[in-house]
C-alpha cells in the first residue's frame, strides 16, 4: 500500500531551550536560517508526501504562519524581482499541513492519536521533531529507505542506529531475531535500558512507518499513569512478527540537545553554498586558537 500521510509530533515544551522557548515554539529554532520543523517537513520530499499533520502545543501558531501564506512579504519579493528570496518562500508553502493542538502532554502515543482525524487506519510516516536526518547527494534518504521497506513488505519498520555502553539509556532499544539485506525482524522492544538490560545495540531513532492497524492499537493502549506509550504498541507489533528495522544512510542530528543542535548548525553551515567556505576558514582558525 502506497504511504500518503505524515505525522510530526511536536508539541514539547523545550524547556531545555529556556529562555528562547517561552515565546518560541521549539520547532522554530533554526538550523542556520530554516527552523527545525521545515527540514524534518523536506525529509518526506524523498518519499512525495505533502500531507503533513503537526501536533503542536498550545501557542504554537507561528509555526502555522511559518507554513502559510504571508501576502506583504510575497508581494514585495516580487516586486523587488528577488528570485532567489522568492522560491526560498515557496517552499515554506508547498505542503499541505494540517495542525492539531495537544492540549494535554499524554506521551508520544497521545500526541500521534490527536492526528487520528485526519490518518484514520492508512499507514503513515512518523517522524519527531527532536530529529534532523541528513542525506548526502548520493546517499538513500532515510524515510525512503523505510518506505521502500513498508511497501514491498506491508509491514512496520523502524529506523535503527549503533549505540554503545551508558547511551542506550537515552533510546529505545530492539531486539532482532534475525537480519536479511539489511533488513532486521524485531522481536523484542524495551524503552531506555540500562546496558545491561539492552536486547542489542539497536537504538530506534526517531523515524517510523506504521501500518495501518497501528493507530487502532493506539486506541486500545491502556495508560501508564498519564501517558500512553508508543513503545507498547510496537512491542505488540514485534511480538506477532510484524515488526522491522533497518539502519539508514547519512548523518542524524539531535537537535533536542544543546550540544547536538550547536553541531547540526555547525555542520549544516559548513554545508552552505552561500557561507560553507568562509564557515570551514573560521572553524580551522578557531580550532587553532583552542588548542
Ligand atoms: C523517543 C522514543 C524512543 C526513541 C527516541 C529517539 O524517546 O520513545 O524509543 O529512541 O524517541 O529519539 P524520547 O527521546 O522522546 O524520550
Amino acid at each position: 500500500m502506497k504511504l500518503k500521510k505524515a505525522i510530526i509530533p511536536a508539541a514539547g515544551l523545550g524547556t531545555r531551550f529556556l529562555p528562547i522557548t517561552k515565546a518560541v515554539p521549539k520547532p522554530m529554532l533554526s538550523v542556520l536560517d530554516k527552523p527545525t520543523i521545515q527540514y524534518i517537513a523536506e525529509e518526506l520530499d524523498s518519499i512525495g508526501i505533502e500531507d503533513i499533520v503537526i501536533v503542536v502545543s498550545p501557542d504554537s501558531d507561528v509555526i502555522e504562519r511559518h507554513f502559510g501564506r504571508n501576502e506583504r512579504l510575497e508581494q514585495r519579493l516580487i516586486a523587488d524581482n528577488k528570485t532567489e528570496l522568492i522560491e526560498i518562500e515557496k517552499a515554506t508553502r508547498k505542503f499541505n499541513v494540517q495542525f492539531v493542538t495537544q492540549h494535554v502532554p499524554n506521551g508520544l502515543a497521545g500526541a500521534i492519536l490527536c492526528a487520528e482525524p485526519y490518518v484514520g487506519d492508512q499507514p503513515f510516516a512518523l517522524l519527531l521533531g527532536d530529529e534532523l536526518l541528513y542525506a548526502e547527494a548520493g546517499q538513500k534518504p532515510c524515510m525512503k529507505r523505510l518506505a521502500e521497506i513498508f511497501e514491498d513488505t506491508g509491514k512496520s519498520v523502524i529506523a535503527t542506529m549503533e549505540v554503545f555502553g551508558d547511551d542506550l539509556s537515552k533510546y529505545g532499544n530492539i531486539g532482532i531475531e534475525s537480519e536479511v539485506d539489511g533488513v532486521m525482524q524485531v522481536n523484542a522492544i524495551k524503552e531506555k535500558p540500562s546496558v545491561n538490560e539492552a536486547l542489542s545495540n539497536n537504538a530506534i531513532i526517531g523515524r517510523y512507518v506504521m501500518s495501518g492497524k497501528v493507530m487502532g492499537m493506539l486506541k486500545d493502549l491502556k495508560p501508564k499513569g498519564n501517558e500512553l506509550y508508543f513503545t507498547d504498541a510496537l512491542d505488540r507489533l514485534a511480538e506477532n512478527g510484524e515488526l522491522l528495522a533497518t539502519c539508514f544512510e547519512g548523518e542524524r542530528y539531535d537537535v533536542g540537545d544543546k550540544l547536538g543542535y550547536i553541531k547540526a548548525n555547525v555542520e549544516i553551515a559548513l554545508k552552505s553554498e552561500e557561507i560553507g567556505t568562509d564557515v570551514a576558514e573560521y572553524v580551522k582558525e578557531l580550532s587553532k586558537r583552542l588548542k
